[in-house]
């Protein structure tokens, strides 16, 4: 829970508002809560995505919200591996902004004592995701969550390092991937990767199972 009611940091001018050593210290402190990254419809997909899975690993993490929520949702057997090099990544936030380390494994740590014991296991990974993924010894991941380097490059990176880790049946959400779509939002690079891959006749081994706002759901067939 953030120290700082919403009506007095509403009043904040956005320079101050989006200052990085300045959020850091408030995220870290618990003084404002991680800026939150996706709507709720966003935020349901995510989780439903997430329910059952043994083991999770989120690419880009920021500030945490999104890691914050799969701390609170997922089994106290499970792993959640969290994947950022921090700092500032223009194809990945707007202009100016950047995540801190620090400040992130804090709020991170806080959602994971709100579990009293029962929280999963959180493994931290401070590197590009493709590092991550050359050196991870093939355990098999229930969930992917792709919210890293937003360019079309950048995402298609982290999906082709990834997609063999997945399960059968396991499932990986794209976010910010319906630019264009029916009630959609999104960012040109994760739309063209989502669309190329499982929109067309190339989506073989996976279906789109679930979508809404700036997420896709996909599944691997098992
Ligand atoms: C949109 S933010 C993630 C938001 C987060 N999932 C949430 O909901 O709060 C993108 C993050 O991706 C990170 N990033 C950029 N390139 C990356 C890469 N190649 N691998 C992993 N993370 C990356 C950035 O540092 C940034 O913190």
């Amino acid at each position: 829970m953030a120290i700082l009611p919403q009506q007095l940091r509403s009043l904040t001018p956005a320079r101050l508002r989006d200052d990085v050593r300045l959020r850091a210290l408030g995220v870290g402190l618990g003084l404002i809560p991680p800026r939150q990254m996706h709507s709720e419809d966003d935020a349901r997909l995510l989780l439903d995505a997430a329910a059952g899975a043994r083991r999770a690993v989120e690419i880009g993490v920021y500030e945490g919200s999104s890691a914050v929520a799969l701390c609170g949702a997922l089994a106290s057997d499970s792993e959640l591996h969290l994947i950022d090099p921090f700092g500032a990544h223009p194809d990945a936030l707007p202009g100016g902004w950047g995540a801190t380390e620090w400040a992130t494994r804090r709020a991170v740590t806080r959602a994971l004592r709100a579990r009293r014991g029962d929280a999963p296991t959180v493994r931290w990974h401070v590197a590009l995701s493709h590092e991550v993924a050359a050196a991870w010894p093939g355990e098999q991941v229930d969930l992917l969550f792709i919210d890293g380097d937003h360019s079309q490059a950048g995402c298609e990176l982290d999906w082709s390092s990834w997609e063999c880790f997945v399960a059968p049946s396991g499932r990986a959400v794209f976010h910010d991937a319906r630019a264009g779509r029916p009630g959609g939002r999104g960012l040109p690079g994760p739309t063209e990767v989502v669309n190329e891959l499982f929109r067309g006749s190339a989506a073989q081994g996976w279906g789109i199972v679930a979508e809404a706002d700036r997420t896709v759901v996909v599944q691997r067939r098992a």
